[in-house]
């Protein structure tokens, strides 16, 4: 049974190097997930992936079915899970290009589904939340990337913010003041998700951008954002390919 999982997100739509095996449709209590569950082997290693936004790139940050994805990867025996995403870059050591695997979270989301204990429940359940990440698979990614020589910041604080658009300067400024060393739009509720079902999950982020404000102080362009990702990507391709035999 396949039990690793790399979610994609913007930037990491398709692994090339995944000699694919077979695509299956999940269907969930809780919709549809952003598309068939892709299974393969890299490196060897058998691991489903799943596209966040959708293989061609079309579902926005505050329409993915979260709760359909993450269900759906629990019901096919998936027990961790690296969730790959695209953020904005607050902290001087977070700028564009660079990997950042963060321990820690703020949730700026709202009217998101971010619970699958909800309804008519025989108990009330609040699941601890104190650290969102899995410690053991944030070491064994860091310990990769050291072993292979890509180099990722341990740590830093992940926004997670509701987009899609982007956030303003007075925002990144409340963001940083509120501790966050970087931005995405998907971090939350894929983590909490992630632990209601009791799945290890970390994330590898990859700096797309300076924040809004910060960096040059310019305006943040679709191309540049691109350009970013393509290189960090690769790093992250990388440590994914070398990791997976690990785990
Ligand atoms: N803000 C929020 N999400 C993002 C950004 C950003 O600047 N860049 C990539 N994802």
């Amino acid at each position: 049974m396949t039990k690793l999982a790399i979610v994609g997100g913007t930037g990491l739509t398709a692994l090339k190097s995944l000699e694919i095996q077979r695509r299956e449709v999940v269907h969930t209590p809780y919709g549809e997930p952003s598309g068939p569950l892709t299974y393969g082997l890299l490196s060897g290693k058998e691991v489903v992936f799943l596209a966040r936004h959708g293989y061609g790139h079309t579902i926005a940050p505050h329409c993915i079915n979260y709760r359909a994805n993450l269900w759906a990867l629990r019901s096919v025996g998936v027990e961790k899970i690296i969730a790959v995403a695209a953020v904005g870059g607050i902290s001087a050591e977070a700028g564009p290009g660079v990997m950042v695997i963060p321990d820690q979270i703020i949730d700026y989301t709202w009217a998101r589904c971010s619970t699958f204990f909800e309804g008519q429940l025989d108990q009330v359940t609040h699941v601890d939340f104190t650290y969102p990440y899995s410690e053991e698979l944030r070491q064994a990614i860091l310990r990769q990337c050291a072993a292979i020589g890509v180099s990722a910041v341990d740590g830093g604080v992940y926004g997670a913010t509701q987009g899609p658009r982007l956030e303003t300067a007075a925002e990144v400024n409340r963001l940083e003041r509120d501790g966050c060393t970087l931005i995405g739009m998907t971090g939350m509720p894929e983590a909490v998700l992630a632990r209601e079902l009791d799945l290890e999950y970390a994330c590898c982020a990859v700096v797309a951008n300076w924040a809004a404000g910060r960096g040059e102080g310019g305006l943040i362009s679709m191309d540049e954002i691109e350009e970013n990702l393509e290189q960090g990507m690769d790093s992250v391709k990388q440590l994914l390919e070398s990791l997976l035999p690990q785990l």
